[in-house]
């Protein structure tokens, strides 16, 4: 298992992000997802394969984190190898030449967010179908060489439904075994919710604060805690 960090998502995980698996994190835009997935790649041994999206990867941020973390930032920031995917196609080449690049020295792969360019495009259902084969290449990857595989993901507003989703629920929820939502609240206070896991129950909630460090725990929340943190 790979620690998020966290006491309380470690807790609410299980242990942590499992290897072998896909995991799915997914939330509205700045709910964390980004932070969430770079401070799991900073905190564990082992080399990160990161596909970025959308831009959202900063290495001043990872630099931020280091620092207010005490840690050596050549070390760390050299366990981060970076790709950068600016439409599907990319992302499709990208995602399948880990299969030449990934090896043991790995622990994680991150595809964030692995439907970006899914949901600007038009041609829906071919896409679902190229979505589902990245998926797989990254479940052959993580079982292959026990690594962790973070996928985050965006979400819609349904109005059938008067809900949030997850994009293309069901090929993501078909794949990644466990899943976690993350909302935010209030300025300074976000949740984190395990919507699925193998062994552990759902709807389970933690709450969470954002800050130079990363991810960071918030024991109690009173009331009075409204705005300003
Ligand atoms: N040093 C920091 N201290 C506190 N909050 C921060 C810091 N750096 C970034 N943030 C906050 O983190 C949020 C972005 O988180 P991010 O992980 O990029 O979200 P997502 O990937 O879900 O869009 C923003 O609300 C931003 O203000
Ligand atoms: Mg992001």
């Amino acid at each position: 298992m790979l620690t998020t960090g966290s006491k309380n998502l470690d807790a609410l995980l299980g242990g942590g992000i499992d290897k072998g698996i896909l995991t799915q994190v997914y939330g509205p835009f700045a709910t964390g997802k980004t932070t969430l997935a770079m401070q799991i790649g900073l905190l564990n041994e082992g080399k990160v394969a990161y596909i970025d999206t959308e831009g959202g990867f900063s290495p001043e941020r990872l630099a931020k984190m280091v620092e207010s973390r005490d840690m050596d930032p050549n070390s760390t920031l050299q366990k981060f190898l970076i790709f950068e995917a600016f439409d599907f196609k990319e992302q499709k080449k990208t995602i399948s030449s880990l299969k030449k690049i990934v090896n043991g020295k790995f622990s994680m792969i991150v595809v964030d967010s692995i439907t970006n360019h899914y949901r600007i495009e038009e041609k829906k259902s071919s896409m679902t179908t190229d979505l589902g084969k990245q998926l797989q290449i990254l479940l052959w990857l993580a079982r292959k060489y026990n690594l962790a595989v973070i996928v985050t993901n965006q979400v819609y507003f349904d109005s059938k439904q008067n809900t949030l989703k997850p994009l293309a629920e069901h090929i993501m929820g078909y794949k990644c075994k466990d899943i976690l939502r993350l909302e935010k609240l209030r300025p300074g206070l976000r949740i984190a919710v395990l919507e699925r896991h193998r062994f552990r129950p759902e709807g389970g909630i933690v709450h969470f604060k954002i800050t130079d460090k990363g991810i960071e725990d918030i024991e109690k929340i009173k009331s009075s805690q409204t705005t300003l943190e």
